[in-house]
C-alpha cells in the first residue's frame, strides 16, 4: 500500500481526460471550510486573519483540497461570529482589507485552489446603516427593508428565535422588529426590491474581485409568510431540520426566484458557483434549491446529524442521492461545520470517537458529489471545553447557559507543538478563544510527520480520490447488512467499494479487489478474497 500511495502523492489534482473537461469543477470538489477567526493569525492580535490564511495556503495545497470557503470576513457587530454584517462590500479591519482578499484569491488561484465567500442575505447586523436609518425614522425607505410592527402589548405572532426567546424585540420607540436569530440580527424584508438589488451588487462586487462563488447562509429563509401568520406548531428542532410546524417562517415558494436571479448573475462569471445552507427536514425540499436554474449545490446535513449507526447513515446517503439525483445536482456531503459539535466528540470521544471519525471521513470522501471538510476535522480535533466566561456564542448567552453553544468547535487551530501552538506569531496577544493546554498533540507539524495520523489519512484519501474516477463521482449503490454499510461507486468502467463497519465486532469482508486505503492501520488481507474489518473502521477496495 505504501508504494501505491507514493505514486499518487506526486499529483493531487484530478487529471481530466479531454471529454470530461466540460464537467464543472464544483461537482466533485473537496471544499475546505476556513473558520477565518480561528485559522491563522498573521499580525499577532490573537485573531485569525486573511494574511494568516494566505500564508497557510501551501498547507491546503499539500493537503490536496480543491477549494476553500471562508466564513464571514465582513465588518460586523460581532454578535454572532460575523453572521451579523454591517457592510457587505468591505473586509473587517480585524481580518485585513479588500486588497488582502484580492491577494489571497490570486495566491489561491496560482495553487489551483478556488475561493468561496460566505454571504448572509437573511438578516443584517443591527449596526448596518439601513437598520440604523430605520430606527431613526419609521417612515424612511430603509424601514421597509425590515419587518417592523407597530407598538403593542404583544408581539405580532408566535414566532421564536432559533437562538432562544421570541423572534420579536422592541425598538427604543416601542415598535417590534423581527429577528429569527439574535436581536442584533434583524431580518430583511425581501418583498422590498431594494434588498434584492443591493445583494446583486454585493455578489458582483466580490465576483469582480475574482472569487469563485458563495456559500449562502440561511438560504431557506429570506421570505416569510406575507401576512406573518402564526406558526402551526411549537419550534421543535426535528432531527434533520425544519418541517411543517414552522411553515410560516421558512421555505416560502418566493425564495426560489432569488436563487434564479443569483444563478443568472453567476452565469455571467463562468465557473462560479453557489452552495446553500438549507436546514429543512425533507431532502426533496432541500434538493429543489439546487435545480438547474437555482443554486449549484445545497448542503446535505443528514450525516452531520446522524448518530453512529449503519441504518441512519445508510438512510442519510440514500435519501440524499435520491433527492439530489432527481434534480441533477451533486450531493454536497457534510460531516462537520462551525455550528455542530466536533465529529470525534459526537461519535463518542476518545479512541472510539477518533476511529469513527477516521472511518466516517473515508465514507464521505468515497461518495459521489462534493465533500466539505471543516478546518480542524482533518486533525481530529475534539470539541473543546471552553470555560463559560470565555464563551462568545449568543446561543449560550441567550439560553442562560442551558445550551452549551458552538464555541467548542471554533477554537483556533494548532499548527505546531510550541506552547502557543503556532496560531499567532511568538509573543502575540492571547487567542480570542482559549486553546486547551494539551492541543499540541494535535498540531499539524506533529501529524504531518506521523504516517498514521488523522492528517495523513485525509491527505492520502484526497490523493487517492484525485486519481480514481469512481471516488467522488459516478453512480453509487448503497447496501447494508446489520452494522456494515457498503457504498459501491462506478465511473468510467471502474468500481470502488467503501465498506464501513459501524458495529462493535470485527467482520469478515469479501474483497475480490485491491485494498486502496484503510482508516485503521491494522487492516490486512486475511486471504486473497477476504479481509477482517475491525469495529469502527472503513476501507476502500478497488475492484480489479
Ligand atoms: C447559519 C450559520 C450560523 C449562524 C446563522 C445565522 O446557520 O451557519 O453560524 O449563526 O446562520 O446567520
Ligand atoms: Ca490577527
Amino acid at each position: 500500500m505504501a508504494a501505491r500511495l507514493a505514486t499518487v502523492r506526486s499529483s493531487t489534482r484530478r487529471q481530466f481526460a479531454p471529454e470530461q473537461a466540460a464537467s464543472p469543477w464544483w461537482r466533485d470538489a473537496v471544499v475546505y471550510q476556513v473558520y477565518l477567526r480561528s485559522f491563522a493569525d498573521g499580525n499577532g492580535d490573537g485573531i485569525g486573519d486573511l494574511a494568516g490564511l494566505r500564508a497557510r495556503l501551501p498547507y491546503l495545497n499539500w493537503l490536496g483540497v480543491d477549494a476553500l470557503w471562508i466564513n464571514p470576513h465582513y465588518p460586523s457587530g460581532g454578535a454572532d461570529g460575523g453572521y451579523d454584517i454591517s457592510d457587505y462590500r468591505a473586509v473587517d479591519p480585524e481580518y485585513g482589507d479588500v486588497a488582502d482578499l484580492e491577494a489571497l484569491v490570486e495566491d489561491a488561484r496560482a495553487l489551483g485552489l478556488k475561493v468561496l465567500l460566505d454571504v448572509v442575505p437573511n438578516h443584517t447586523s443591527d449596526q448596518h446603516p439601513w437598520f440604523q436609518a430605520a430606527l431613526a425614522d419609521p417612515d424612511s425607505p430603509e424601514a421597509s427593508r425590515y419587518h417592523f410592527a407597530p407598538a403593542s402589548e404583544e408581539p405580532p405572532n408566535n414566532w421564536r428565535s432559533l437562538f432562544g426567546g421570541p423572534a420579536w424585540s422592541r425598538t427604543p420607540d416601542g415598535r417590534w422588529y423581527l429577528h429569527l436569530f439574535a436581536p442584533e440580527q434583524p431580518d430583511l424584508n425581501w418583498r422590498d426590491p431594494a434588498v434584492a438589488e443591493d445583494f446583486e451588487r454585493t455578489l458582483r462586487f466580490w465576483l469582480d474581485r475574482g472569487v469563485d462563488g458563495f456559500r449562502v447562509d440561511v438560504a431557506y429563509g429570506l421570505f416569510k409568510d406575507a401576512d406573518l401568520r402564526n406558526n402551526p406548531g411549537e419550534y421543535s428542532p426535528t432531527l434533520f431540520g425544519h418541517g411543517p410546524e414552522q411553515a410560516m417562517t421558512w421555505n416560502q415558494p418566493e425564495v426560489h426566484d432569488v436563487w434564479r436571479r443569483w444563478r443568472a448573475v453567476c452565469d455571467e462569471y463562468p465557473g462560479t458557483m453557489l452552495v446553500g445552507e438549507v436546514c429543512l427536514a425533507d431532502p426533496a425540499e432541500i434538493a429543489l434549491y439546487s435545480r438547474p436554474d437555482e443554486m449549484h449545490q445545497a448542503f446535505s446535513f443528514r450525516l452531520l446529524k446522524s448518530g453512529w449507526s449503519a441504518e441512519s447513515f445508510a438512510d442519510g446517503v440514500r435519501s440524499a442521492l435520491d433527492a439530489f439525483g432527481k434534480v441533477g445536482a451533486p450531493v454536497s456531503w457534510v460531516l462537520g461545520n462551525h455550528d455542530k459539535d466536533r465529529q470525534v466528540t459526537r461519535f463518542g470521544g476518545g479512541e472510539v470517537g477518533d476511529a469513527r471519525a477516521r472511518a466516517a471521513a473515508l465514507l464521505k470522501l468515497a461518495l459521489p458529489g462534493s465533500a466539505y471538510i471543516y478546518a480542524g476535522d482533518e486533525l481530529g480535533l475534539p470539541q473543546a471545553d471552553v470555560p463559560d466566561a470565555a464563551k462568545k456564542d449568543p446561543i449560550f448567552h441567550r439560553s442562560g447557559g442551558e445550551r452549551s453553544g458552538r464555541d467548542g468547535c471554533r477554537v483556533p487551530m494548532p499548527w505546531n507543538a510550541t506552547p502557543g501552538v503556532g496560531f499567532s506569531p511568538r509573543g502575540s496577544a492571547q487567542p480570542w478563544l482559549p486553546i486547551p493546554a494539551d492541543w499540541r498533540r494535535y498540531a499539524v507539524s506533529r501529524q504531518a510527520r506521523d504516517d498514521r495520523s488523522m492528517l495523513n489519512l485525509y491527505r492520502q484519501a484526497l490523493a487517492v480520490r484525485a486519481e480514481h474516477p469512481a471516488l467522488g463521482s459516478g453512480e453509487a449503490t448503497v447496501s447494508r447488512r446489520g452494522e456494515v454499510l457498503t457504498v459501491r461507486s462506478t465511473a468510467e468502467g471502474r468500481s470502488v467499494r467503501c465498506v464501513i463497519n459501524m458495529g462493535d465486532h470485527p467482520v469478515l469482508v469479501r474483497t475480490a479487489g485491491t485494498l486502496l486505503l484503510s482508516s485503521a492501520p491494522q487492516v490486512t488481507h486475511t486471504s486473497r478474497r477476504s479481509l477482517a474489518l475491525p469495529a469502527d473502521t472503513a476501507v476502500w477496495i478497488a475492484e480489479d
